[in-house]
């Protein structure tokens, strides 16, 4: 993707209105465009909180954020939104529809694409998630994991540059979660997964930043972070599943 967005966070710092400590305190990194980076790091690091950073859901209390040339600020939010697309950690904060075909046309709708073009794209987008047969149902009928499902194409459905994605295997059984990484593999977007599920994080990120208390402690290679032992322990996280039991 050689026309693709850059993004860069530099010294960002928030702190929750009224509250004691920061929740990010001094983080920088930058992700080329198409690179799949994952966020890792214990409860309460600040994952969550740093990709609505990302998507102009709060705004930075010092530092800041770029997506291409554009800072992320209040006035730029619409031109954020249409390259950045946000999957939240519950699916339940995303999904809010009578069904779950009106949760998916209702982005498009939103940035005014055609009728026809929006119920071709609810269409494909339902076929590729196995959603098809959920298309009349509401969203509160369904297991979380099939909310999640649908969480996720209701932002991949407006074909967004940068993916951020919040703990996005957590309530997957084992095939479903195998068939996400698959198909998040294949795609061209940026990747940004904020995620405690290591073994995810080493599937399908090549690169890692290791947040711990809003700050970041290592950045690297994932391979070569996320096996090493003493540094994840010294961070609250434990080595991948499957890397457990060897030497
Ligand atoms: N709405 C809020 N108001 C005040 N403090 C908050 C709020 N949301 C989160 N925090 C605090 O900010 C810090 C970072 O939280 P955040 O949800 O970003 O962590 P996380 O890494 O996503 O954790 P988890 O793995 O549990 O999802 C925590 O100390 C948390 O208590
Ligand atoms: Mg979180």
């Amino acid at each position: 993707m050689a026309e693709g967005i850059h993004l860069a966070a530099e010294g960002v710092v928030f702190r929750y209105p009224h509250a004691e400590r920061l929740a990010i305190d001094g983080v920088s990194f930058a992700v080329e465009p198409g690179e799949r980076l994952a966020i890792v790091g214990p409860n309460g690091a600040g994952k969550s909180t740093l990709l609505q950073l990302l998507d102009g859901l709060e705004f930075p209390t010092a530092g800041e954020i770029r997506i291409g040339n554009t800072r992320v600020t209040p006035s730029a939010l619409r031109q954020i939104r249409g390259r950045v697309g946000l999957v939240f950690q519950s699916p339940d904060d995303q999904l809010f529809c009578p069904t779950v075909a009106d949760d998916l046309r209702f982005g498009p709708q939103q940035f005014g694409w055609p009728r026809a073009e929006v119920e071709a794209a609810v269409e494909e987008i339902a076929a590729q998630f196995e959603l098809t047969d959920l298309l009349p149902q509401s969203p509160l009928q369904l297991s979380q994991g099939e909310r999640q499902r649908v969480a996720l194409a209701t932002t991949l459905i407006l074909r967004p540059e940068i993916l951020l994605l919040d703990e996005p295997t957590a309530s997957l059984d084992p095939r479903r979660r195998r068939r996400l990484i698959e198909l998040l593999g294949g795609l061209e977007q940026t990747l940004i997964v904020a995620t405690h599920d290591l073994d995810l994080a080493l599937d399908l990120c090549p690169r890692c930043v290791i947040l711990s208390g809003g700050r970041v402690i290592a950045e690297g290679e994932s391979a070569r972070l996320l096996i090493d032992r003493a540094l994840l322990e010294g961070s609250d996280l434990e080595l991948p599943l499957r890397l457990q039991g060897r030497g």
